[in-house]
């Protein structure tokens, strides 16, 4: 990193790669608000196709793509059904309530995964005066859960009990699923009816996320985006990076996973009490619990290596494209040392 710090805080922080910066340079653009952008239109093609869904749309973020399905899946004063600890419910400072103006039914999501039961048990409650849900969300990989992705059971499962309903999933990092389980993405996106994946995250280009859909659900998502002040113009600059994040910037997902692997097993090693289980943590993340996160977070600043918090007394590194050898060593090096 030209910081010198190897920065385990996100996946977000990747740089684009060289190959991209000149894809950048280099992009056919139009004005993507008449839909003329040709490079924009090949990437919202290209993860469509990959997802299993008719149309995509490309968006400035993961936040507005979460956004714009609730506002198209869902109305204003609907009930939505999500696992409590999701990006959508506690990590988008109330959007959901002040773009959507929904409210969530919340479900345990511990091991990042939510109960069938669960969700039959909220559809049932309409006859006992609860509000009527009318979407149910998932997250895929869980981050909060250690970046667990479900299995496609599970998944079926949860679109069973839904029963119908419209099920949209953030898949902020589904691609890192794909990785771990061999399952393709478009057998998980099969049970439901939207999807949006992060390009600016593990995948390494510099902006955007794109979400996937019916046709006639994308139309109104298209509309949703200009209303949000997201639709954008020559965006084929930005989408050219997408492009290759998709089609070349997935199956190295593994090196990030394997990095990950070595630094759970040296976290739990070095606070076997903390609730790191490396067998529980398959994709890039490892999370865990300390007493003293500010201590140990500045510890590990003064070996160089930054590490993030996601809640009260839980820490958090992310492993990516830009943590190699050499920097995962110095991580290790430095866990096993602190406090
Ligand atoms: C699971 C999940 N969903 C959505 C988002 C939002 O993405 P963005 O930061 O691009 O708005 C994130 C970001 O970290 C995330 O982790």
């Amino acid at each position: 990193m030209s910081s010198g710090f190897v920065d385990l805080r996100s996946d977000t922080v990747t740089q684009p790669t060289a190959e991209m910066r000149r894809a950048m340079a280099d992009a056919e653009v139009g004005d993507d608000q008449y839909g003329e952008d040709p490079t924009v239109n090949a990437l919202e093609e290209a993860y469509a196709a990959r997802v299993g869904k008719p149309a995509a749309l490309f968006v400035p973020s993961g936040v507005m793509a979460n956004q714009i399905a609730l506002r198209v899946l869902c109305r204003p004063g609907a009930l939505v059904i999500a696992g409590r600890r999701q990006h959508v419910v506690i990590y988008e400072h109330g959007a959901a309530a002040r773009n959507a103006g929904i409210q969530f039914f919340e479900l345990d999501d511990d091991d990042g995964t939510l109960d069938p039961e669960a969700i039959t048990w909220a559809r049932a409650a309409v006859e006992h005066h609860y509000p009527t849900p009318e979407l149910l969300c998932l997250e895929h990989t869980h981050m909060p859960a250690g970046g667990i992705p479900w299995t496609l059971p599970a998944l079926e499962a949860v679109a069973w009990a839904a029963h119908g309903l419209p099920i949209h999933m953030d898949g902020a990092r589904l691609f890192n699923a794909e990785v771990a389980t061999g399952t393709s993405v478009s057998a998980f996106t099969a049970p439901v009816t939207t999807v949006m994946s992060c390009l600016s995250k593990g995948l390494c280009a510099p902006v955007g996320s794109i979400l996937a859909g019916p046709s006639d659900v994308m139309a109104e998502a298209r509309l949703e985006r200009h209303r949000l002040g997201g639709a954008m113009r020559q965006a084929g600059v930005i989408a050219a990076a997408g492009l290759l994040a998709l089609r070349t910037m997935v199956d190295r997902l593994a090196d990030d996973h394997a990095r990950a692997q070595r630094l759970a097993h040296a976290v739990a090693e070095r606070w076997p009490a903390a609730g790191c289980d490396p067998a529980r943590l398959p994709t890039n993340m490892v999370i865990f619990r300390h007493l003293d996160p500010d201590a140990l977070l500045a510890q590990l600043r003064s070996e160089g290596v930054l590490a993030g918090t996601i809640a009260p007394g839980v820490v958090r590194l992310v492993t990516h494209h830009d943590v190699d050898d050499p920097a995962l060593e110095r991580a290790l090096t430095a866990i096993s040392t602190a406090h």
